[in-house]
């Protein structure tokens, strides 16, 4: 459903973004999709831990507690009250229905009850919104490779028709045939020992090595598709070995430094490689393994090897959060476009199918 812009006060609007696609309440004001006032995250990953990964009835119930506190808290942060809201902005899919709805219809409801627009966002244009949070953001077209826990994808990112000013827009061009980047890093950090989720401290473990990592084969080598699958199950046999030769202590730094650098160096050469293919030398990536520091180190140094610039979402914006789907429905509202109130959740959303119809 289309409608002319929503107004601004005092020039500027304000939209509150609600996320709960998974197991983070979150909420953020985001000042005309670009200035993050608040940015607040209620994360039920202790929660989880105890269970090596996400009960999801057990995430929408926590939700449903969470919810109004994380919203006041961000207007309170903001300096704002209800009434100052231009726009309410609510992750609607990908991720689990029954945490989905607990965002959604609040989102929905907070909007009637003021009176502003209401849009529903995709999650992962969010998590490729994030990079565009940070200074001096880059202009589209550019790459865009998305990682995190569910998603692994690279796509072809371009600027909205005329007068969307800043909307951005995807076409996919390669994404993971099996298991993505960061659930391959909570699969191999539990055979670590690392609680959900597992992929930072994975990460500051294969860092903290220096001697020989363990080594394991590049997956899929050729083309823009990912598989993460055989090298989620190479490392397990790995582990499997080293505990029958009780040598599994000693080299665990090493499988996670081996597995890493696999991982890492995948990712770095696909999205370098879509560059090269659709000639274009802006990438950005997203996502929670967009956190990675052995992704962000390789990647800085290779994409500056062949002058391609690259900006990964600055830290507190690369996991799941609501500043980025603030900042995402503030570019829906401006096009004009808002979501009806039937609107509902949609668990297997993709990227392309647009935002909040
Ligand atoms: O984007 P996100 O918060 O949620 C999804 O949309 O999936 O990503 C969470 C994922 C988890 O699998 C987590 O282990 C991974 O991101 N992750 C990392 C790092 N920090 C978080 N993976 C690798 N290295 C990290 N530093
Ligand atoms: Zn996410």
């Amino acid at each position: 459903m289309l409608k002319s812009a929503p107004p601004k006060r005092g020039g500027a609007l304000l939209v509150l973004g609600l996320e709960t696609s998974c197991d983070e309440t979150a909420a953020a004001v985001v000042e005309d999709g670009r200035r993050v006032l608040s940015d607040v995250v209620s994360s039920q990953a202790a929660f989880f831990s105890r269970y090596g990964g996400v009960v999801p009835e057990l995430a929408g119930r926590n939700h449903a507690a969470r919810i109004l506190p994380v919203v006041r808290e961000s207007l309170r942060l903001a300096g704002i009250v209800y009434g100052d809201l231009g726009g309410v902005a609510a992750t609607y899919g990908p991720g689990l229905t029954g945490a989905l709805l607990v965002g959604l219809n609040f989102g929905k409801a907070l909007a009637a009850g003021l009176g502003v627009p209401f849009v529903g966002v995709n999650h992962l244009a969010a998590h490729l919104q994030a990079p565009l949070l940070g200074e001096d953001p880059p202009e589209p077209p550019f790459v865009g490779l998305l990682v995190s826990g569910g998603h692994t994808a690279l796509y072809e990112v371009g600027p909205g028709e005329p007068g969307q000013d800043g909307l951005l827009r995807f076409r996919l061009l390669g994404e993971t045939l099996d298991d993505a980047a960061g659930e391959a890093y909570d699969k191999v950090g539990r055979l670590l020992g690392i609680p959900y989720p597992a992929g930072a401290a994975l990460d500051e473990l294969a860092r903290s090595f220096s001697g020989e990592a363990e080594p394991f084969t590049r997956p899929l080598p050729e083309g823009l598709d990912f598989s993460f699958s055989g090298l989620k199950t190479a490392a397990a046999r790995r582990v499997a070995e080293l505990e029958g030769e009780g040598r599994l202590e000693e080299r665990r730094s090493a499988v996670a430094a081996g597995f890493q650098a696999a991982v890492v160096e995948t990712l770095a050469e696909k999205a370098l490689a879509a560059c090269r293919k659709i000639l274009l030398k802006k990438l950005v990536v997203g996502g929670g393994v967009a956190a990675n520091r052995g992704l962000r180190e390789l990647l800085s140094r290779r994409a500056a090897e062949e002058g391609i610039a690259v900006r990964f979402a600055p830290l507190e914006y690369a996991m799941d959060n609501a500043a980025m789907v603030a900042a995402r429905g503030y570019f829906l509202l401006a096009a004009g476009t808002t979501s009806p109130p039937e609107l509902e959740a949609s668990a297997c959303l993709e990227l392309g199918a647009g935002d909040g119809r």
